[in-house]
């Protein structure tokens, strides 16, 4: 599983932090069905736009880049990102892939000399025809005046690449989700293939060509490149393929065209197997408007961490947007959704279960029964859970998670165990109530891995929430009762809006 390398050229902002975040979450829940996750994110230090903002700060690229990366390495550990490597484009093992990756597609004819005159947005790192530019040249992104430039570049002959692109997108269907993200991908390429350069001369910050070291290579070859570097590709005693190809690349749509056309077509050229998927998230947008450094509207993600916490934060993101479609974020929704899911359901089930247990059962939680009514509501939130992570669609696995919290708190309303005499009725009530608490913080973990390993520990459960395993570990039954459950602090205090 892959994150984008994001830019250093500025901090790590809220549209980071969301496909960060996504990725997590997948890997979380991949690991609990016993699958061997290796979680990639890092950044992508190369190119005109990293030099131009060193330039600016007064620093060399390279002091530049030590100081940014590291405050998205402290972002993702202080967000509990379990990514298991950070890849920076400025090491050498990066240098190495690149270099090979390069060679192969020289060595393929796929990467020739030629001279290119073209209108090109710094921000993208990228050229485009006056057809896609906005009225007045500016870049459709960003709504900036493109620059004109003209160099002698290496081009990777894209254009080559149509029908073994269509064809290959036609044997994998599926492979792009959302499948109307796919339908974009096919898209650009049913709608012709420019070559694109792959190096500048202009330029020193960045990687030579092996074959021409005059040229550096530029950013998108490079960045892409990330993802083999990090399983060890280029590296002659390391078997990459024990970690290629990838199963998701999760990338934002404003990076389609790099990563679904031209980074398969780089492959297919150097002779590695393809990606076997892609996940395509839409944009969060804050007033309506992208959120990008480069329009100012930047959400520190570390701000709203203070205010919801990391868990109301992480649970905000997934559950908020359907992955793949645009998002609004606004404060007002962050702060209504924190209350109505996690303050009233989640926490509230939490603290109302541990309190019955104190008042009338002794503080030892009794053994669910069986054939509780609530085994079936928990049947199908496993079931929507799993379809809902299966298809990279987190808010659809949360709601089907957030639906046994609701069906639990509303079995406690309709028994209303705190009002009745301790005994055989409320234990009852009080076993499936545990047992419901039990699977929605395995289901849960992903999303808000802290608070479920507080519940999980509030139960007198052993272990840890990452050891469990599924379907096993959602199945009916698995509290043993016996154990001291306690109450603890409010999880999820009210916040007044
Ligand atoms: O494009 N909403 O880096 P980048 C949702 N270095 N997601 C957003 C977002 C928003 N407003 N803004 C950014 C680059 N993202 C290249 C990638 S990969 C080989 C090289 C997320 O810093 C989203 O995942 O501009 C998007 O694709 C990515 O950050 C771009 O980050
Ligand atoms: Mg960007």
């Amino acid at each position: 599983m892959t994150t984008p390398i994001y830019y250093v050229n500025a901090e790590p902002h809220l549209g980071h932090a969301y496909t960060t975040i996504v990725g997590d979450a997948l890997t979380r829940w991949h690991r609990l069905l016993g699958d061997d996750v290796m979680y990639l994110t890092g950044t992508d230090e190369h190119g005109l736009k990293i030099r131009q903002a060193a330039d600016a700060a007064g620093t060399t690229p390279q002091a530049f880049c030590d100081m940014i990366a590291p405050k998205f390495a402290d972002a993702w550990s202080r967000l509990n990102i379990a990514n298991d490597d950070f890849i920076r484009t400025t090491e050498p093992r990066h240098h190495a892939a690149v270099r090979e990756l390069l060679q192969r597609c020289y060595d393929a004819g796929d990467i020739e000399l030629d001279t290119y005159s073209g209108k090109y947005c710094v921000a993208c790192e990228e050229y485009f025809t006056d057809e896609e530019l906005l009225d007045g040249d500016l870049c459709p992104i960003h709504k900036r005046p493109v620059d004109h430039f003209e160099e002698e570049n290496y081009f990777f002959r894209l254009s080559r690449f149509q029908d073994r692109l269509l064809d290959w997108y036609a044997a994998h269907p599926g492979a792009i989700v959302p499948e109307f993200r796919g339908n974009e991908a096919l898209g650009l390429i049913r709608g012709g293939l420019r070559d694109f350069s792959v190096s500048r001369t202009s330029l020193d910050w960045g990687i030579p060509l092996p074959w021409d070291e005059r040229h550096v290579a530029y950013v998108w070859f490079d960045a892409l490149t990330n993802y083999l570097s990090a399983t060890g590709f280029g590296d002659p005693k390391v078997d990459y393929t024990t970690r290629w190809p990838v199963d998701y690349h999760l990338i934002g749509k404003d990076i389609i065209r790099h990563h679904c056309v031209y980074w398969p077509a780089m492959l297919m050229s150097a002779g590695v197997d393809l990606p076997k998927g892609w996940a395509v998230g839409g944009w969060l947008l804050v007033d309506g408007e992208k959120m990008a450094k480069s329009t100012g509207n930047v959400v520190n993600p570390l701000d709203l961490v203070n205010t919801v916490g990391v868990d109301g934060f992480r649970y905000y993101v997934l559950a908020e947007t359907a992955y793949g479609s645009d998002g609004d974020f606004s404060y007002d929704g962050l702060v209504t959704r924190y209350n109505a899911d996690l303050a009233n359901n989640l926490g509230n089930l939490a603290a109302r279960v541990a309190t019955v247990v104190e008042k009338k059962c002794g503080g030892i939680g009794p053994a669910p029964r069986a054939d509780s009514p609530l085994a079936e509501a928990a049947a199908a939130a496993y079931a929507g859970a799993a379809a809902g992570w299966d298809h990279v669609a987190p808010s659809k696995a949360l709601e089907a998670t957030w639906s046994l919290i609701r069906a639990t708190n509303a079995y406690l309303e309709s028994h209303e165990p705190w009002k009745a005499e301790p005994g055989p009725d409320v234990d009852a009530v009080m076993g499936d109530a545990l047992e419901a608490l039990r699977i929605v913080t395995v289901l849960a973990w992903p999303a808000v891995p802290a608070t479920a390993d507080a519940i999980w520990g509030r139960l007198g459960m052993s272990g840890s929430v990452a050891d469990q395993r599924l379907p096993l570990a959602a199945t009916w039954g698995g509290y043993p009762g016996g154990t001291a459950v306690t109450k603890g602090d409010p999880l999820f205090p009210r916040i007044r809006s």
